[in-house]
């Protein structure tokens, strides 16, 4: 089972070491559905969006969005049909939470839709799973039949006028498509590229018609604020932040894995404490903390408590909780590589700035990887990502400035020091 389980557990994942949670006799067992029961059959949509906007919900797909705020803005008055989407694309790297929830609480994660699709008034969810997770997809389209089988999707769910169906896509393997617009054209049979907004997904979305996006993990902390009380949800995490979240912690550490901790957690205690340190004695350099688009902060930066109201003081934010840890032997230049390799192959080229601007940022830190830097390509580097910030169709250009922002701004010295050696002076680095 190894990493498939989380290392430190939580009310979302505190049954995951149990393969009888992902059945639906097992997730009944310790009280599955109940709450969604309740919710159907005894509270009105509005009280449940009420419910949710009170617990301080925000979505966990990257922006962090107020969730009750988001399902609001779906018109309650319309003869339109409504949708919702899962987005199980999860293509960041650094990121595998929604994996986890998708293969060890399918259930979960299904009475978390029921109750945003009974609040909001959708009567159908397309689950858009990323293209290479094929045994997550079959995990959830397993209890989506189950769930079809016992009443609990299709018609008069729990003897009510309620219905409601899921619908398993499959993605084919492309970053853009977890950007939400991205993933309706996708969802609709076209190419992923992201669509210009306004109009926002509630107003015209899959299909044109009213849609709310949220995130695998986002549905999975519903069942559990509806059970408990926004209360109880708002005593755990930071004022500001709320609730547990999924950590996923890889790179340099004893042992990489997931970790449900309340937001707010300090990053150096996820890494010393619950990842236990870096291995061989090392000492850690640089850490990614919210999948590879957020940006790096450096090793006297690591008392930071992981929630985006003090991330953002250290100008970088919480993404997907995907934490990257980086050894004192990394080139930083080599983590430019990566990461500008990795943009310049996902952008969906729609938008000049970003389709150029990756390919340019990429071409110049090879050239200084090998030893051809000049002294100028670092402000051409800040100048090029300067101007994808904010100028595009979607946040994917700003997702692919940042990084390299970061990596100048903390790790200049790597890159200058390139420059005048001619060569990489990091030989004990990770290989290209
Ligand atoms: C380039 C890009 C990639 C994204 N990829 C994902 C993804 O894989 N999964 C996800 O849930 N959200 C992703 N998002 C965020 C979605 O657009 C959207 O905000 C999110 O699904 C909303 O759910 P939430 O409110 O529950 O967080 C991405 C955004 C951008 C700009
Ligand atoms: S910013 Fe990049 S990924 Fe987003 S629409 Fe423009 S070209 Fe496509």
């Amino acid at each position: 089972m190894g990493q498939r389980v989380p290392h430190v557990t939580g009310y979302l994942t505190e049954h995951f070491a149990d393969d009888a949670f992902g059945t639906l006799a097992g997730y009944r067992a310790r009280g599955g559905y109940e709450t969604a029961r309740r919710v159907v059959t005894g509270m009105s949509p509005a009280e449940v969006i009420e419910t949710v906007k009170a617990s301080g919900l925000q979505g966990r797909g990257g922006a962090g969005f107020s969730t009750g705020l988001k399902w609001s803005f779906m018109p309650a008055e319309t003869d339109r049909p409504k949708y919702l989407v899962c987005n199980a694309d999860e293509s960041e790297p650094g990121s595998f939470k929604d994996r986890i929830l998708l293969e060890r609480g399918p259930h979960q994660l299904i009475e978390g839709i029921l109750i945003a699709a009974f609040a909001t008034g959708a009567e159908k969810t397309f689950a858009y799973v990323r293209g290479e997770y094929a045994f997550p997809a079959d995990c959830l389209e397993r209890a989506v039949a189950e769930a079809r089988e016992a009443g609990l999707l299709g018609e008069r769910i729990f003897g009510t006028d309620f219905r409601h169906d899921i619908v398993v896509v499959r993605g084919a393997g492309a970053y853009i498509c977890g950007e939400e617009t991205g993933l309706l054209e996708s969802l609709e049979g076209k190419k992923g590229q992201p669509r210009k907004k306004p109009p926002f997904p509630a107003q015209f979305g899959a299909f044109g018609m009213p849609t709310t996006v949220n995130n695998v993990e986002t549905f999975c902390h519903v069942p559990h604020i509806l059970a408990r009380g926004p209360d109880w949800f708002r005593s755990i995490g930071t004022e500001k932040s709320p609730g547990h979240t999924l950590f996923g912690v890889s790179g340099h550490v004893v042992r990489p894995g997931l970790y449900e901790l309340p937001l707010g957690t300090r990053l150096d205690e996820i890494i010393f404490e619950h990842a236990g340190g870096v291995p061989d004695g090392k000492k850690v350099k640089g850490v990614i903390p919210g999948g590879m688009s957020m940006p790096i902060l450096p090793a006297g930066q690591l008392d930071v408590p992981m929630a985006n109201e003090y991330l953002r003081e250290r100008k970088t934010m919480l993404g997907t909780g995907g934490i990257i840890v980086m050894n004192e032997d990394t080139c930083m230049v080599r983590v430019a590589c990566v990461v500008t390799y990795f943009f310049r192959d996902e952008s969906c080229g729609q938008c000049t700035q970003c389709r150029e601007g990756t390919g340019w940022m990429n071409r110049i830190v090879e050239r200084i990887e090998r030893g051809g830097g000049e002294s100028e390509d670092l402000a051409v580097l800040l100048d090029v990502a300067g101007k994808m910030e904010g100028a595009t169709i979607c946040a994917f250009a700003d997702a692919a400035a940042w990084p390299v922002q970061g990596l100048l701004r903390h790790f200049r010295e790597d890159f200058e020091a390139h420059v005048r050696e001619r060569k990489c002076p990091f030989p004990a680095s990770f290989e290209l």
